[in-house]
Protein backbone atom coordinates (compact mmCIF):
# COMPACT_ATOMS: atom_id res chain seq x y z
CA UNK A 1 0.00 0.00 0.00
CA UNK A 2 2.44 2.94 0.96
CA UNK A 3 4.80 1.62 -1.99
CA UNK A 4 1.28 2.08 -4.49
CA UNK A 5 0.67 5.97 -2.26
CA UNK A 6 4.71 7.00 -2.33
CA UNK A 7 4.36 6.13 -6.59
CA UNK A 8 2.73 8.67 -6.71
CA UNK A 9 4.12 11.46 -8.10
CA UNK A 10 4.62 15.05 -6.16
CA UNK A 11 2.92 14.06 -3.45
CA UNK A 12 4.47 13.33 -0.19
CA UNK A 13 3.14 10.39 2.02
CA UNK A 14 0.79 12.17 4.34
CA UNK A 15 -0.69 13.98 0.89
CA UNK A 16 -0.46 10.96 -0.66
CA UNK A 17 -2.34 9.10 2.15
CA UNK A 18 -5.54 11.37 2.11
CA UNK A 19 -5.68 11.31 -1.72
CA UNK A 20 -6.86 8.05 -1.18
CA UNK A 21 -10.71 7.98 -1.62
CA UNK A 22 -12.36 6.20 1.44
CA UNK A 23 -16.26 7.09 0.40
CA UNK A 24 -17.38 7.37 -3.26
CA UNK A 25 -20.77 8.03 -4.30
CA UNK A 26 -21.64 8.60 -7.71
CA UNK A 27 -24.89 10.26 -9.14
CA UNK A 28 -27.01 8.84 -6.13
CA UNK A 29 -30.58 9.12 -6.18
CA UNK A 30 -33.52 8.45 -3.56
CA UNK A 31 -36.76 9.77 -3.83
CA UNK A 32 -39.94 9.21 -1.52
CA UNK A 33 -43.27 9.59 -3.65
CA UNK A 34 -42.48 12.80 -5.49
CA UNK A 35 -40.17 14.07 -3.43
CA UNK A 36 -36.84 13.45 -4.80
CA UNK A 37 -35.07 13.78 -1.57
CA UNK A 38 -31.28 12.85 -2.90
CA UNK A 39 -31.67 13.75 -6.47
CA UNK A 40 -28.22 13.01 -8.56
CA UNK A 41 -25.72 13.70 -5.74
CA UNK A 42 -21.93 12.75 -6.43
CA UNK A 43 -19.03 13.22 -3.88
CA UNK A 44 -15.96 12.04 -2.56
CA UNK A 45 -14.57 11.47 0.94
CA UNK A 46 -10.36 11.21 1.26
CA UNK A 47 -8.75 8.87 3.88
CA UNK A 48 -8.08 11.11 6.99
CA UNK A 49 -10.72 14.16 5.71
CA UNK A 50 -13.12 16.14 7.49
CA UNK A 51 -16.15 16.81 5.10
CA UNK A 52 -19.26 19.01 6.09
CA UNK A 53 -22.52 18.62 5.10
CA UNK A 54 -25.13 21.53 5.40
CA UNK A 55 -28.48 22.90 3.53
CA UNK A 56 -31.08 23.85 4.66
CA UNK A 57 -33.98 21.68 6.83
CA UNK A 58 -35.27 18.88 3.79
CA UNK A 59 -32.38 19.39 1.81
CA UNK A 60 -31.83 15.61 2.05
CA UNK A 61 -28.51 15.55 3.94
CA UNK A 62 -30.03 12.58 6.60
CA UNK A 63 -31.05 10.64 3.53
CA UNK A 64 -27.73 10.84 1.71
CA UNK A 65 -26.24 9.95 4.91
CA UNK A 66 -28.63 6.61 5.63
CA UNK A 67 -28.01 5.47 2.28
CA UNK A 68 -24.44 5.77 2.83
CA UNK A 69 -25.27 3.67 6.22
CA UNK A 70 -26.85 1.43 4.65
CA UNK A 71 -30.54 2.04 6.48
CA UNK A 72 -31.90 3.74 3.39
CA UNK A 73 -31.61 2.07 -0.16
CA UNK A 74 -30.66 4.40 -3.55
CA UNK A 75 -33.29 4.28 -6.09
CA UNK A 76 -29.89 4.73 -8.76
CA UNK A 77 -26.50 5.44 -8.40
CA UNK A 78 -23.46 3.88 -6.82
CA UNK A 79 -21.92 4.00 -3.38
CA UNK A 80 -18.20 2.94 -2.63
CA UNK A 81 -16.81 2.43 0.74
CA UNK A 82 -13.01 1.80 0.64
CA UNK A 83 -12.98 1.09 -3.32
CA UNK A 84 -16.20 -1.77 -2.52
CA UNK A 85 -19.45 -1.29 -4.02
CA UNK A 86 -22.24 -1.42 -1.38
CA UNK A 87 -25.16 -0.27 -3.58
CA UNK A 88 -27.02 -3.59 -4.69
CA UNK A 89 -25.61 -5.67 -2.43
CA UNK A 90 -28.35 -8.16 -0.43
CA UNK A 91 -28.80 -7.59 3.57
CA UNK A 92 -26.04 -10.70 4.54
CA UNK A 93 -23.45 -9.13 2.76
CA UNK A 94 -24.16 -5.52 3.37
CA UNK A 95 -23.07 -6.64 7.17
CA UNK A 96 -19.82 -6.59 7.30
CA UNK A 97 -19.17 -3.77 5.33
CA UNK A 98 -21.87 -1.60 7.48
CA UNK A 99 -19.12 -2.54 10.34
CA UNK A 100 -16.38 0.10 8.12
CA UNK A 101 -18.99 2.89 9.00
CA UNK A 102 -19.39 4.03 12.22
CA UNK A 103 -22.27 6.53 13.17
CA UNK A 104 -22.64 8.96 15.96
CA UNK A 105 -26.37 10.17 16.71
CA UNK A 106 -28.31 13.29 17.68
CA UNK A 107 -29.84 11.69 20.76
CA UNK A 108 -26.46 9.10 21.01
CA UNK A 109 -28.80 5.95 20.88
CA UNK A 110 -27.27 3.93 23.80
CA UNK A 111 -28.54 1.00 25.52
CA UNK A 112 -29.80 2.35 28.74
CA UNK A 113 -29.26 -1.97 30.16
CA UNK A 114 -26.06 -1.99 29.30
CA UNK A 115 -22.80 -0.71 31.02
CA UNK A 116 -20.86 2.53 29.22
CA UNK A 117 -18.60 -0.01 28.85
CA UNK A 118 -21.07 -2.42 27.31
CA UNK A 119 -22.12 -0.38 25.07
CA UNK A 120 -19.01 0.08 23.64
CA UNK A 121 -18.22 -3.09 23.42
CA UNK A 122 -21.33 -4.03 21.80
CA UNK A 123 -19.96 -3.54 17.59
CA UNK A 124 -17.49 -6.00 18.43
CA UNK A 125 -19.78 -8.14 20.04
CA UNK A 126 -21.72 -8.39 17.31
CA UNK A 127 -18.84 -9.13 15.17
CA UNK A 128 -18.27 -12.12 17.62
CA UNK A 129 -15.37 -11.02 19.19
CA UNK A 130 -13.95 -12.51 22.61
CA UNK A 131 -14.81 -10.96 25.50
CA UNK A 132 -11.35 -10.13 26.82
CA UNK A 133 -10.54 -8.47 23.44
CA UNK A 134 -13.77 -6.41 23.59
CA UNK A 135 -12.78 -5.13 27.19
CA UNK A 136 -9.53 -4.43 26.62
CA UNK A 137 -10.52 -1.92 23.41
CA UNK A 138 -13.54 -0.57 24.80
CA UNK A 139 -11.08 0.59 28.05
CA UNK A 140 -8.77 2.11 25.22
CA UNK A 141 -11.77 3.76 23.71
CA UNK A 142 -12.97 5.30 26.75
CA UNK A 143 -9.70 6.07 27.52
CA UNK A 144 -9.50 8.24 24.53
CA UNK A 145 -12.88 9.74 24.85
CA UNK A 146 -11.54 10.77 28.08
CA UNK A 147 -14.74 8.55 30.20
CA UNK A 148 -11.95 5.96 31.90
CA UNK A 149 -13.73 5.93 34.96
CA UNK A 150 -17.24 5.49 33.84
CA UNK A 151 -16.59 1.92 32.20
CA UNK A 152 -19.39 0.39 35.13
CA UNK A 153 -21.69 3.70 35.17
CA UNK A 154 -25.43 3.06 33.11
CA UNK A 155 -25.86 5.61 30.63
CA UNK A 156 -28.56 7.61 32.74
CA UNK A 157 -26.31 8.60 35.18
CA UNK A 158 -23.91 10.40 32.21
CA UNK A 159 -24.47 14.02 30.83
CA UNK A 160 -25.42 14.78 27.60
CA UNK A 161 -21.66 15.14 26.41
CA UNK A 162 -20.80 12.05 28.37
CA UNK A 163 -23.61 10.54 26.34
CA UNK A 164 -22.19 11.44 23.00
CA UNK A 165 -18.58 10.14 23.87
CA UNK A 166 -19.99 7.23 24.82
CA UNK A 167 -21.64 7.41 21.34
CA UNK A 168 -18.23 8.24 19.75
CA UNK A 169 -16.72 4.88 21.58
CA UNK A 170 -19.08 3.11 20.37
CA UNK A 171 -18.26 4.00 16.84
CA UNK A 172 -15.00 3.78 17.01
CA UNK A 173 -15.14 0.11 17.94
CA UNK A 174 -15.04 -1.70 14.85
CA UNK A 175 -12.10 0.64 13.42
CA UNK A 176 -14.57 1.75 10.91
CA UNK A 177 -13.00 3.33 7.91
CA UNK A 178 -15.21 6.37 8.06
CA UNK A 179 -17.47 8.07 10.55
CA UNK A 180 -20.59 9.21 10.25
CA UNK A 181 -22.24 12.58 12.36
CA UNK A 182 -25.87 13.43 11.61
CA UNK A 183 -26.47 16.26 14.12
CA UNK A 184 -24.66 15.14 16.83
CA UNK A 185 -23.75 17.94 18.77
CA UNK A 186 -27.45 19.72 18.93
CA UNK A 187 -28.96 18.32 21.29
CA UNK A 188 -25.70 19.78 23.32
CA UNK A 189 -25.17 23.22 24.99
CA UNK A 190 -22.44 25.20 23.38
CA UNK A 191 -19.36 24.50 25.56
CA UNK A 192 -20.29 20.62 25.22
CA UNK A 193 -20.27 21.17 21.57
CA UNK A 194 -17.01 22.65 22.01
CA UNK A 195 -15.47 19.48 23.43
CA UNK A 196 -17.15 17.11 21.51
CA UNK A 197 -15.94 18.61 18.14
CA UNK A 198 -12.18 19.21 19.86
CA UNK A 199 -12.31 15.64 20.64
CA UNK A 200 -13.34 14.74 17.21
CA UNK A 201 -10.83 16.63 15.96
CA UNK A 202 -8.51 15.35 18.06
CA UNK A 203 -8.93 11.45 17.31
CA UNK A 204 -9.11 12.76 13.38
CA UNK A 205 -5.71 13.80 13.92
CA UNK A 206 -4.70 10.94 16.23
CA UNK A 207 -5.96 8.38 14.14
CA UNK A 208 -6.52 9.77 10.68
CA UNK A 209 -10.18 9.17 10.93
CA UNK A 210 -12.49 9.83 8.22
CA UNK A 211 -15.37 11.81 9.51
CA UNK A 212 -18.45 12.96 7.13
CA UNK A 213 -20.52 15.49 9.51
CA UNK A 214 -24.17 17.24 8.90
CA UNK A 215 -25.16 20.11 11.04
CA UNK A 216 -26.94 22.98 11.22
CA UNK A 217 -24.33 24.84 13.16
CA UNK A 218 -21.96 27.09 11.06
CA UNK A 219 -19.89 27.06 13.88
CA UNK A 220 -19.03 23.00 13.96
CA UNK A 221 -17.85 23.73 10.16
CA UNK A 222 -15.85 26.07 10.82
CA UNK A 223 -14.16 24.41 13.61
CA UNK A 224 -14.03 21.61 12.00
CA UNK A 225 -14.13 20.44 8.88
CA UNK A 226 -11.61 20.48 5.61
CA UNK A 227 -14.45 20.87 3.17
CA UNK A 228 -17.80 21.80 3.20
CA UNK A 229 -20.72 20.67 0.42
CA UNK A 230 -23.77 22.39 0.41
CA UNK A 231 -26.97 20.79 -0.63
CA UNK A 232 -30.30 22.05 -1.67
CA UNK A 233 -33.23 19.83 -2.73
CA UNK A 234 -31.23 16.71 -3.30
CA UNK A 235 -28.46 18.30 -5.35
CA UNK A 236 -24.72 20.09 -4.42
CA UNK A 237 -25.08 23.68 -5.03
CA UNK A 238 -21.53 24.23 -4.01
CA UNK A 239 -18.58 22.88 -2.50
CA UNK A 240 -15.24 23.52 -1.41
CA UNK A 241 -12.49 23.96 1.21
CA UNK A 242 -14.51 25.68 4.39
CA UNK A 243 -12.15 29.15 4.17
CA UNK A 244 -13.04 29.50 0.30
CA UNK A 245 -16.65 28.67 0.68
CA UNK A 246 -17.10 30.67 3.83
CA UNK A 247 -15.16 33.74 2.29
CA UNK A 248 -16.94 33.59 -0.93
CA UNK A 249 -20.24 31.88 -0.97
CA UNK A 250 -21.55 31.45 -4.30
CA UNK A 251 -25.14 30.29 -4.18
CA UNK A 252 -27.86 31.92 -2.33
CA UNK A 253 -28.82 28.99 -0.18
CA UNK A 254 -25.15 29.32 1.14
CA UNK A 255 -25.02 32.84 1.90
CA UNK A 256 -28.20 32.59 4.05
CA UNK A 257 -27.03 29.17 5.59
CA UNK A 258 -23.73 31.39 6.83
CA UNK A 259 -25.89 34.54 8.08
CA UNK A 260 -25.72 33.69 11.33
CA UNK A 261 -21.80 33.73 11.32
CA UNK A 262 -21.56 36.46 8.51
CA UNK A 263 -20.42 39.74 10.63
CA UNK A 264 -22.30 42.63 10.54
CA UNK A 265 -22.56 45.89 11.19
CA UNK A 266 -23.36 46.63 15.22
CA UNK A 267 -26.97 47.94 15.22
CA UNK A 268 -26.79 51.19 16.36
CA UNK A 269 -24.40 52.20 13.80
CA UNK A 270 -26.29 50.38 11.05
CA UNK A 271 -29.63 52.33 12.11
CA UNK A 272 -27.77 56.13 11.55
CA UNK A 273 -27.03 54.80 8.03
CA UNK A 274 -28.60 57.13 5.30
CA UNK A 275 -28.92 57.02 1.56
CA UNK A 276 -26.16 60.63 1.36
CA UNK A 277 -23.54 61.97 3.14
CA UNK A 278 -19.90 63.26 3.61
CA UNK A 279 -18.51 59.53 4.54
CA UNK A 280 -19.47 56.42 2.97
CA UNK A 281 -19.64 53.07 4.75
CA UNK A 282 -18.42 50.10 2.99
CA UNK A 283 -18.24 46.64 3.68
CA UNK A 284 -15.03 45.03 2.65
CA UNK A 285 -14.92 40.77 2.62
CA UNK A 286 -11.65 39.69 2.39
CA UNK A 287 -9.42 36.57 2.50
CA UNK A 288 -6.24 35.30 1.25
CA UNK A 289 -3.80 37.79 0.00
CA UNK A 290 -6.33 40.47 -0.04
CA UNK A 291 -6.30 39.77 4.13
CA UNK A 292 -2.98 39.60 4.13
CA UNK A 293 -1.62 43.05 2.41
CA UNK A 294 -1.72 46.33 4.33
CA UNK A 295 -4.56 47.44 2.19
CA UNK A 296 -6.34 50.10 4.12
CA UNK A 297 -2.74 52.25 3.82
CA UNK A 298 -2.00 51.49 0.75
CA UNK A 299 -5.89 52.84 -0.05
CA UNK A 300 -5.33 56.15 1.96
CA UNK A 301 -1.38 56.77 -0.02
CA UNK A 302 -3.29 56.07 -3.37
CA UNK A 303 -6.68 58.11 -3.07
CA UNK A 304 -7.05 61.29 -1.70
CA UNK A 305 -9.72 61.09 1.32
CA UNK A 306 -9.86 59.90 4.79
CA UNK A 307 -10.57 56.22 5.74
CA UNK A 308 -11.29 54.86 8.98
CA UNK A 309 -12.23 51.50 10.65
CA UNK A 310 -15.66 51.31 11.98
CA UNK A 311 -15.79 48.08 13.03
CA UNK A 312 -14.89 43.67 12.22
CA UNK A 313 -11.51 41.98 12.01
CA UNK A 314 -9.87 38.85 10.65
CA UNK A 315 -10.34 35.54 11.63
CA UNK A 316 -8.81 32.45 10.76
CA UNK A 317 -10.45 29.32 8.83
CA UNK A 318 -7.89 26.49 8.32
CA UNK A 319 -4.93 29.19 8.70
CA UNK A 320 -6.06 31.56 5.74
CA UNK A 321 -7.28 34.78 7.26
CA UNK A 322 -10.48 35.43 6.13
CA UNK A 323 -12.66 38.98 7.07
CA UNK A 324 -14.91 41.65 6.76
CA UNK A 325 -13.73 45.36 7.63
CA UNK A 326 -16.29 48.22 7.90
CA UNK A 327 -15.15 51.13 7.07
CA UNK A 328 -15.96 54.92 6.64
CA UNK A 329 -14.30 56.66 3.63
CA UNK A 330 -15.33 60.47 3.44
CA UNK A 331 -13.37 61.11 -0.47
CA UNK A 332 -14.08 64.00 -2.53
CA UNK A 333 -17.15 63.90 -4.55
CA UNK A 334 -17.12 61.10 -7.00
CA UNK A 335 -14.28 59.47 -4.90
CA UNK A 336 -15.90 56.13 -3.89
CA UNK A 337 -16.09 54.61 -7.44
CA UNK A 338 -12.47 55.01 -7.55
CA UNK A 339 -12.16 53.33 -4.05
CA UNK A 340 -14.21 50.47 -4.41
CA UNK A 341 -12.17 49.95 -8.35
CA UNK A 342 -8.97 50.53 -5.98
CA UNK A 343 -10.27 47.56 -3.27
CA UNK A 344 -11.46 45.26 -6.17
CA UNK A 345 -8.70 45.06 -7.96
CA UNK A 346 -6.83 43.69 -4.61
CA UNK A 347 -9.18 41.25 -4.10
CA UNK A 348 -11.94 42.52 -1.56
CA UNK A 349 -15.15 42.33 -2.21
CA UNK A 350 -16.88 45.76 -1.64
CA UNK A 351 -20.76 47.30 -0.85
CA UNK A 352 -21.45 50.58 -0.11
CA UNK A 353 -24.34 50.48 3.21
CA UNK A 354 -25.29 53.40 3.23
CA UNK A 355 -23.62 57.12 4.33
CA UNK A 356 -23.29 59.46 7.41
CA UNK A 357 -22.93 62.33 7.99
CA UNK A 358 -19.26 62.27 9.58
CA UNK A 359 -17.86 60.84 12.51
CA UNK A 360 -20.40 58.50 14.19
N1 LIG B 1 -38.99 8.04 5.20
C1 LIG B 1 -39.42 9.09 4.49
N2 LIG B 1 -40.64 9.08 3.91
C2 LIG B 1 -41.09 10.11 3.17
N3 LIG B 1 -40.38 11.23 2.95
C3 LIG B 1 -39.16 11.32 3.51
C4 LIG B 1 -38.63 10.27 4.32
N4 LIG B 1 -37.38 10.65 4.72
C5 LIG B 1 -37.17 11.88 4.22
N5 LIG B 1 -38.23 12.28 3.48
C6 LIG B 1 -38.32 13.55 2.75
O1 LIG B 1 -37.13 13.71 2.00
C7 LIG B 1 -36.68 15.05 2.03
C8 LIG B 1 -35.26 15.09 2.61
O2 LIG B 1 -35.30 14.72 3.97
P1 LIG B 1 -34.01 14.61 4.88
O3 LIG B 1 -34.44 14.06 6.19
O4 LIG B 1 -32.96 13.88 4.14
O5 LIG B 1 -33.61 16.14 5.02
P2 LIG B 1 -32.47 16.82 5.91
O6 LIG B 1 -31.65 17.63 4.99
O7 LIG B 1 -31.79 15.80 6.73
O8 LIG B 1 -33.33 17.80 6.83
P3 LIG B 1 -33.07 18.26 8.36
O9 LIG B 1 -32.01 19.30 8.29
O10 LIG B 1 -34.40 18.83 8.77
O11 LIG B 1 -32.68 17.06 9.15
C9 LIG B 1 -37.70 15.82 2.85
O12 LIG B 1 -38.61 16.41 1.96
C10 LIG B 1 -38.37 14.75 3.68
O13 LIG B 1 -39.68 15.12 4.00
MG1 LIG C 1 -31.64 15.47 8.79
Amino acid sequence: MTQHFAAIEGLSPLDAARSETVVRIVDLKRRFGQTPAVDGISLTVRKGEVLGIIGRSGAGKSTLIRCLNGLERPDGGQIFVEGREITGLGERELQPLRRRIGMIFQHFNLLSAKTVEENVALPLKLEGRPNAERLKRAGELLELVGLADKAKAYPASLSGGQKQRVGIARALAARPAVLLSDEATSALDPETTRSILALLKDINRKLGLTILLITHEMEVIRSIADRVTVIDAGRIVEEGPVWSVFAHPKSEVTRSLLGSIRPQLPEQLAARLRPSGREAVLRLDISGEAARRPLLSELATSIPGRFRLIHGGIDHIQDEPVGTLFVGAATETGGIAAVIEFLNHRGARVEVLGYVADNV
